[in-house]
């Protein structure tokens, strides 16, 4: 079977062709190298022995993505080419509605123009807002606090409305919790263009002595240390979720909403004292202002994915920190070297 995988240079995409071609899928890439370089698809060669068609193409550019459906017999598609800093997407709105729906649009058009109807697709645990309880389930409200929550939440409804239209269509919408780590050889992981926005890439540049200390933003919240809780989820796990949902949706016709996490929360301060110990680096830090739109705790109950996929997080917080770890020490410039 033939997959095509947007966004497919990225941080996830990337990570998800390997364990794509692992499985023994073939695959192809489209990109617009917006938020990525394209050696890490040279990489993800490297690591797998595998083969990946590449085009770098802007997936909004209907005509463009008809030719790659036109050269290739594509069985299914799995969607993560997207813009994700929530704070540009509150001073650029207008670039990221453009940009995630009008690229989602464009994408289910094509498809259904070539009777390609099994999509997953990238939604995030940002559709919950400020969830009054924890853990999250996929039952909990929805609401969205600024454009890029808007954005996966209407790429949702619209996903939703499609399956609902009948005409066979197959979809998971998988909501993640908050990735990081990089592959086990340390030759692909996360290298955004220009200054990354999440707290482990950041963490990564104190522990190379980039930068001097690591800002902490928020140490009032309500919770034991004061600092904001996440669950981080190895991004190898989050991969392998994908596989797994695209066996389900190969397996019969259905819509799946379902949570990627590992269901533990941990607080920054934790995070710093994980890293330290897995790295042997010190991270100095400070506490900071609370950032706007931040919520104080967030993490899931991943029950649903794995009575639905049987799937779930294998990887705990040492594996997280030591394999970003290691791709940031044998890449100090990410894939700029
Ligand atoms: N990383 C996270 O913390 C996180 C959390 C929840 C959801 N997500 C979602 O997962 C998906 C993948 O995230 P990621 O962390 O790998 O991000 P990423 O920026 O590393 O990857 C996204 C890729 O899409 C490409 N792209 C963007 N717009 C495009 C377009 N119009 N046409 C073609 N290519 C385009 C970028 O160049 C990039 O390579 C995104 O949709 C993101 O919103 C990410």
């Amino acid at each position: 079977m033939k997959i095509l995988v947007t966004g497919g240079a990225g941080y996830i995409g990337s990570h998800t062709l390997v364990e794509l071609i692992d499985a023994g899928y073939e695959v192809v890439a489209v990109d617009n190298l917006c938020n990525s370089q394209k050696h890490s698809l040279k990489r993800v060669e490297k690591i797998t022995h595998g083969n990946i068609a590449f085009y770098q193409i802007d997936i909004r550019d209907k005509e463009a993505l008809t030719q790659v459906f036109k050269h290739h017999k594509i069985d299914a598609v799995m969607h993560f080419a997207g813009l994700k800093a929530v704070d540009k997407s509150v001073q650029k709105p207008i670039e990221y509605y453009d940009n995630n729906i009008g690229g989602t649009l464009a994408l289910v058009e094509v498809m259904q123009n070539f009777n390609c109807k099994i999509l997953v697709f990238s939604s995030s645990a940002t559709v919950y807002g400020d969830a009054h309880k924890m853990p999250i389930r996929e039952d909990f409200p929805l609401s969205a606090t600024n454009p890029y929550g808007y954005s996966k939440l209407m790429i949702e409804q619209l996903l939703q409305d499609v399956f609902q239209a009948g005409g066979g269509w197959s979809i998971a919408k998988l909501r993640y919790f908050n990735p990081i780590g990089a592959h086990k050889s340390g030759t692909i992981g996360e290298h955004p263009n220009g200054i990354p926005n999440n707290l482990m890439p950041h963490i990564l540049r104190v522990a190379m002595g980039e930068l001097d200390k690591l800002n902490i933003f928020g140490g009032d919240y309500n919770t034991p240390d004061g600092t904001a809780i996440r669950d981080y989820i190895h991004v190898v796990d989050l991969a392998k979720g994908h596989i797994q949902a695209l066996h389900a949706l190969i397996d019969k016709p259905q819509i799946i909403t379902a949570n990627l996490g590992t269901g533990n929360g941990y607080s920054v301060l934790d995070m710093v004292m994980a890293f330290e110990k897995a790295s042997g680096k010190p991270v100095p830090y400070q506490i900071t202002h609370r950032r706007k739109g931040d919520i104080a705790i967030c993490y899931a109950d991943p029950s649903y994915a794995y009575k639905k996929l049987n799937w779930k997080a294998k990887h705990g917080l040492k594996d997280m920190c030591q394999d970003a770890w290691r791709w940031q020490v044998k890449n100090p410039d990410g894939y700029l070297c």
